[in-house]
């Protein structure tokens, strides 16, 4: 059983890799889904900043800041106290300088009792995780669709199509891998290009959100997996149970039913008794 489970460590997540077993990861934003999800043995969770987008509405993930982030990732650590947690660092709160990045960092492991964080980025992000690693804090990283530079990517499409793309995206990886990461995310880039990533790294895990079956395991963000986010589905995104139609059903019957007085039923209030309710009335 999950609930027995013992803390997932950086030693037990390696040794799946060497075993050939592959990590599970999916993202989670709060208490209750957090404890569903270490039930269910999930490995690792990332409260990414796609909240933004799967919690907040917005159209982006730019707009979250670092507060948001360590409020949704304390909650979702006291729900899963045994997943690895990463903390992935907002917009603009590891950007400006290799300083800015170790502060938020520090602050998410101390604020929120996560595992690790992640950046988004490529060579140039690699002083990063270098500063990051060197506090003691395990750091990863995340190549191809990287949601926060949205903008100069051109949309939210694969990444890597073309040889030199593609190459960059490898060499990237190697940087980042050099630089201490742990891990590092590949989102929507070819498979090919996943699988030669993953042959390559030598102490660096490689997992896959969109880029195919030949990392070390895979991430799916927990909205579009579950059908709960109504503006757009992925086609990467495989719908493991659509738990959005059994909310929107069981909304409907409760509307029905408080509307036709068929809820509350007798099992569903508290009464008082005669005595209690006769002394009651003598009073008003
Ligand atoms: O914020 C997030 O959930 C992410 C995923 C898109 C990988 O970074």
């Amino acid at each position: 059983m999950a609930e027995q489970r013992k803390k997932m460590t950086l030693p037990m997540l390696f040794k799946k890799v060497a075993d050939g077993k592959p990590i599970t990861w999916l993202t989670c934003y709060d208490y209750p889904t957090a404890y569903l999800q270490e039930q269910a043995g999930v490995d690792m969770i990332l409260v990414g900043d796609s909240l933004g987008m799967t919690m907040l509405g917005f159209d982006s993930t730019l707009p979250v800041p670092m507060d948001d982030m360590i409020r949704h990732t304390a909650a979702v650590r006291r729900g899963a106290p045994t997943a690895w947690v990463i903390g992935d660092l907002p917009y603009m709160s590891y950007q400006p300088s290799v300083e800015s990045a170790i502060r938020n960092a520090g602050r998410f492991m101390a604020e929120t009792g996560c595992d690790s964080i992640k950046i988004e980025g490529g060579a140039e992000m690699a002083d990063r995780i270098y500063g990051i690693t060197k506090a003691g804090i395990p750091a990863m990283g995340h190549l191809g669709l990287t949601p926060q530079s949205v903008s100069s990517l051109g949309g939210f499409k694969l990444q890597g199509k073309g040889a030199v793309q593609a190459k960059k995206i490898i060499d990237d990886a190697k940087a980042l891998e050099e630089a201490g990461a742990f891990c590092i995310l590949l989102e929507l880039v070819p498979d090919r290009v996943c699988q030669l990533i993953t042959e390559r790294a030598n102490n660096c895990i490689i997992m896959s959100l969109g880029s195919g079956p030949h990392a070390h395991g895979q991430l799916l963000i927990y909205h579009d997996a579950f059908a709960l986010y109504p503006k757009f589905k992925p086609r990467m995104a495989k719908v493991f149970a659509d738990a959005g139609k059994v909310i929107r059903e069981g909304l409907e019957s409760y509307v029905k039913e408080v509307s036709d007085k068929t809820f509350p039923q007798p099992e569903n209030w508290f009464g008082m008794t005669d005595e209690e309710y006769n002394e009651l009335k003598k009073m008003l």
